[in-house]
């Protein structure tokens, strides 16, 4: 008995020496230890000894069961510590590498400029909205004084969609939409892309930008239109800018103006950026004829009210300096790094 247990051993041992997957290890604990396990068999054969015998040859079995025991849970550790030294080799970081660098990138000259003077009619109590681009006729012209037959609508020829759908030719159908849901006091101001059919070049775009403004209250004068934009003017360009208020026409003001400022690159006196005019058109604004009011559904008796169209493009092409439109939509990283 003695013998047949330590044959039992020594092959086990052997086997456990070559054994170097977790799932041989297993077998072998089944093999030997396991309810039927040849180990465990021999316990079973213990009551076939004689009574001085048994104890002795059942210890033996323990002892060597315990071995074995001990011998696979070492192995065990000694395989696992493996796996994870090959895995931590595998997966191991050199910190001192240098990094992956993203390229951060920064807004595009539109959104700049867009932001500044945001914050700019921010800080003068107006707050910002947004309206639709597909636009109903009615908001677009109708209801800002521009009938079907009105001759301005020729300037503004756009993409309608059907023939009461277009896409918005001006962002001044906002004002409508604003002033049908609320009532005065207001001021907004409203933002947004406009389209026309023209054809591209340097200084036209099929798809261009506007800044709708709009204040509307008991007793606005043209006083505080002036104000309010010789103000912004002077936060956009500096206090020493110096604007100017030219009679114009547009449908839905009455009187209409639009507003330059002195070139900034010859003081007046005439150069190539202000076409030798002296004088830059940023701007076009009036008060709100008395019909827009009545379309709206607001008392023109009662109230009165300033409005004003900024051209987002020419402005961000005189802060920047470029001569050419489709520069800002073409993006060209080369470009923007230029004027960055
Ligand atoms: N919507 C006009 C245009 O696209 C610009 C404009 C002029 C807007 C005068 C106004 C305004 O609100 O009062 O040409």
């Amino acid at each position: 008995m003695k013998e047949k247990i330590n044959s039992i051993l020594t092959i086990a041992k052997e086997k456990l020496n070559s054994a170097n997957e977790m799932q041989a290890l297993e077998d072998l604990r089944v093999k030997y230890l396991g309810k039927k396990g040849e180990l465990t068999g021999l316990l079973k054969q213990l009551g076939s000894l004689s009574a001085e015998e048994r104890p002795k040859v059942g210890q033996l079995v323990n002892q060597a069961k315990q071995e074995l025991d001990e011998r696979i849970k070492e192995k065990v550790a000694e395989i696992k510590e493996a796996e994870l030294q090959k895995r931590l080799e595998k997966e191991k970081i050199d910190v001192t590498m240098p990094g992956k660098r993203t390229n951060i990138g920064y807004k595009h000259p539109l959104s700049q400029v867009l932001d500044e003077l945001k914050e700019i009619f921010m800080g003068m109590g107006f707050s910002v909205v947004e309206g639709p681009e597909v636009e109903l006729d009615y908001y677009n012209f109708e209801a800002l004084n521009l009938p079907k037959d009105h001759p301005a609508r020729d300037t503004q020829d756009t993409f309608y969609i059907s023939e009461n759908t277009l896409l918005r030719t001006q962002t001044s159908p906002v004002q409508v939409r604003v002033m049908e849901k609320q009532k005065p006091p207001l001021r907004i101001i409203s933002p947004g892309r406009v389209y026309r059919s023209d054809e591209v070049d340097a200084n036209h775009s099929p798809l261009f930008h506007q800044i709708e403004g709009l204040a509307v209250d008991k007793g606005i004068t043209m006083g505080d239109l002036k104000g309010t934009l010789e103000t912004f003017a002077k936060r956009l360009y500096g206090e020493d800018a110096v604007v100017r208020f030219r009679p114009h026409h547009f449908p839905f003001t009455e009187p209409s103006a639009e507003m330059d400022i002195q070139c900034f690159s010859c003081g007046g006196k005439g150069c190539r950026l202000c076409k030798n005019e002296g004088w830059i058109e940023i701007l076009g604004c009036g008060m709100v004829h008395p019909k827009v009011l009545e379309n709206c559904g607001i008392d023109p008796e009662e109230y009165q009210g300033f409005a004003f169209g900024i051209g987002l493009e020419r402005i961000v092409m005189r802060k920047f300096k470029i001569d050419d439109m489709r520069l800002l939509y073409e993006n060209d990283m080369k470009f923007f790094e230029s004027i960055k």
